[in-house]
């Protein structure tokens, strides 16, 4: 089946649930084991499920916190959209983003990453993560293999670094890290201390439709699947996408601290993932008719949409569409931003992304408000900069209302 296909039809066989088209919602906590011996089992694989499970029938079951119908179809689902081994879905993005750190760092590892990261894993690493002993470097996406290789040996910290986490493109700013440079990195990382860091991407706004990170050496796909994949703004999920030796690991890791994925929250996903590619794709159609408005408008500054970049940028190579979030700096500052969110009528003005409504924020002062003030100007998240997430809704309508909300962006003062 092509992984559209897979999407709508895969893993799910009607005759092992009554004929139901759709798989239906298992809301059940715990599961009847068959047998004595069945139970023993179970227990020995240790929640490690079968490559060949049959997901449809709902035996194998033990907890639904180590795994249930609606999780495994979700899963394998979003696995055979990317062409994975495996991959997990959890209750949140940070779910799923603290099971790895958790699954990967112990006290004395360094995670070398890319800048800047979504303000909640920024606050993740900086806050509990040092307190915990696991050390940071950071890298621009402009810094060369051979720069950061300088720093971190004359930081000797090279033997310690166990995680190269990156963020592409990354949210506000739409900065894109080059997944060859990545490879490189974690190579010559290999060569020098004969150990390979894992190399984990966080994939929430370009992901999976115009981006798999797997198909370009990186080892993990990380998501808020409370974005694109839930699609709806009516769920909280994340998802990690690896190989089986790693979803093994970190499925044992996820059933400890408790993350999984309930049923109804893998219900809603897999209803959400049958639309998947036709509503990024719709979306993408807007943002460029956007993109295009906004980038000769004498209100905006600096636009930031990766379609803008030139043909041999590597963000060409590794992704095959530019997605539906954007930001853009308004022309005065942040009383212009606020005065440009407030006059909004259509766009809701919310924080998240990937829902089929529009929805425009100020980062600085709500998503990134945990990233101290000169980091955050060190990665341009300036007081004047507009997040914006292009929805499903007819391009006209949208245009304008951010044309009569640009307006007001002008306001009395300028
Ligand atoms: C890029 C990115 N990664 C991770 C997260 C965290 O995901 P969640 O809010 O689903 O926990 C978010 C949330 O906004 C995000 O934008």
């Amino acid at each position: 089946m092509k992984p559209a296909t897979e999407l709508i039809d895969g893993h799910y066989d009607p005759k092992h649930a009554r004929n139901a088209v759709k798989m239906p919602l298992y809301l059940s906590s715990n599961y009847v084991f068959s047998s004595a011996e069945e139970a023993k089992k179970l227990f020995e694989q240790k929640g490690v499920q079968p490559a060949d499970q049959d997901l449809a029938a709902p035996q194998d079951m033990i907890y639904s916190r180590l795994g249930h119908p609606n999780l495994l179809l979700a899963e394998a689902r979003l696995a055979a959209y990317e062409g994975a081994e495996s991959s997990l879905f959890f209750e949140s993005g940070m779910a799923a983003i603290s099971t790895l750190f958790m699954g990967v760092l112990r006290p004395g590892d360094t995670v070398l990453h890319s800048t800047p990261l979504y303000g909640g894993s920024d606050h993740l690493l900086r806050g509990m993560m040092q307190a915990w002993g696991v050390h940071l470097m950071e890298f621009s996406s402009d810094e060369r293999v051979e720069q950061i290789i300088a720093r971190i040996q004359a930081a000797d910290v090279t033997p310690s670094i166990r995680l190269i986490y990156i963020e592409t493109p990354a949210n506000p700013n739409l900065q894109i890290v080059d997944f060859r440079q990545i490879r490189e990195l974690s190579y010559t990382i290999q060569k020098l201390t004969g150990h390979k860091p894992l190399t984990a991407c966080d994939n929430t706004v370009l992901g999976p439709v115009f981006q798999k990170p797997l198909r370009h050496g990186i080892d993990v796909g990380v998501y808020s699947a409370s974005k694109f994949i839930g699609g709806h703004s009516d769920l909280i999920a994340g998802a990690l996408v690896c190989s089986r030796e790693w979803a093994n690991k970190l499925r044992g890791v996820r059933s400890q601290f408790g993350g999984t994925a309930s049923p109804h929250t893998s219900w809603l996903l897999t209803r959400s993932m049958e639309t998947l590619e036709l509503r990024m794709e719709a979306a993408q159609r807007n943002a460029v008719q956007l993109v295009d408005f906004l980038k000769n408008h004498p209100q905006v500054g600096q636009l930031n949409y990766p379609g803008l970049l030139p043909p041999d940028h590597p963000h060409h190579h590794q992704a095959t569409g530019s997605g539906s979030l954007l930001s853009f700096e308004l022309v005065g500052g942040q009383s212009a931003a606020f005065r440009f969110l407030d006059a909004l009528r259509l766009v809701r003005h919310a924080v998240s992304l990937g829902g089929t409504e529009s929805m425009a924020c100020h980062s600085s002062t709500t998503t990134h408000s945990n990233v101290p003030p000169e980091i955050r100007q060190h990665y341009g998240i300036s007081e004047g900069l507009i997040r914006l997430s292009v929805g499903i809704e007819h391009v006209d309508d949208l245009t304008a209302d951010l044309a009569q909300a640009l307006v007001h962006a002008v306001g009395a003062a300028d």
